[in-house]
């Protein structure tokens, strides 16, 4: 049987770890963090490119390596690292603005252009953006966070109108998943009383599991999600 290689973002945490762990008898990873330092228990059947999507020329770095490395066999990507630095858009510094932007907008864009030369000419591949409950609904002092995961729900609904464009028969997939309140290092340094108003707003009346998102995730990447393409899907609990 063919390899088939899965990019993750971010993959030394939360999220990103639990999908890590759901895929990791299935593909092989191509995994990701700002370092290698950062993945404190070994993942089988993968290897590691860092880079700190703050900066653009490690972002260009990055890619060249992933096509050069591994661009044969790529199958997937899953773009999920990103950053929360929440403030005031009043007080919002442009130092922490543009490091939203390019770690949770111009990182996941790069990487899916790197990802859109190879699926193209193999006419084959699946990308998953990682957006946010939040770039639907916004929320008081992330401004700039539901900025850039609003932006990545038009840019994936368009890249999948694109693959459709450029190829009359193709099987690439483009699709953004928009999590809710999820318990990682990401919402366990919210105030209590901003952990206690998504609580009450969740129908399911608790807090998701990563384990739940990476079951999603390896969904979409699977032939039964084949029919599955250019829209953002919700998993919330119900969170209004
Ligand atoms: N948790 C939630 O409730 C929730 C809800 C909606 C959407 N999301 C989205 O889901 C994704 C994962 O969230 P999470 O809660 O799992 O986050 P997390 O636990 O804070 O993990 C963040 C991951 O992103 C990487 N990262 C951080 N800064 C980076 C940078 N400058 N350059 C490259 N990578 C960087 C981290 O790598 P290091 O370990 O090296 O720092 C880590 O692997 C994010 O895109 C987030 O916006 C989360």
């Amino acid at each position: 049987m063919a390899i088939k290689k899965v990019l993750i973002t971010g993959a030394s945490r939360g999220i990103g770890l639990a999908i890590a762990n759901k895929l990791a008898n299935q593909y092989e990873l191509i995994l990701h963090a700002t370092n290698e330092q950062s993945f404190t228990t070994p993942i089988p059947n993968s290897s590691i490119i860092s880079a700190d999507f703050s900066d653009p020329e490690q972002v260009t770095v990055f890619c060249k390596r992933l096509k050069k490395e591994h661009g044969d066999e790529l199958y997937a990507i899953i773009n999920n690292a990103g950053v929360t630095l929440d403030n005031s858009i009043i007080f919002q510094s442009e130092k922490d603005i543009d490091k939203m932007l390019n770690v949770n907008l111009k990182a996941p864009i790069m990487i899916c252009k790197t990802a859109m030369k190879i699926f193209n000419v193999r006419k084959k591949g699946v990308i998953i953006n990682v957006g946010s409950v939040i770039g639907e609904t916004g929320n008081a002092f992330q401004s700039i966070y539901a900025a850039t995961k609003a932006g990545l729900v038009a840019f994936s609904k368009s890249l999948a109108k694109e693959a459709a464009a450029l190829n009359d028969e193709h099987e690439i997939r483009v699709l953004s998943i928009a999590p809710g309140f999820i318990a990682t290092d990401m919402t366990s340094k919210l105030p209590e009383v901003e952990k206690q108003k998504y609580f009450n707003a969740i129908a399911a009346k608790r807090y998701g599991k990563v384990e739940e998102v990476a079951e999603l995730v390896s969904f979409l990447l699977s032939e039964q999600s084949a029919y599955i393409n250019g829209t953002n899907i919700h998993i919330n609990g119900g969170l209004f």
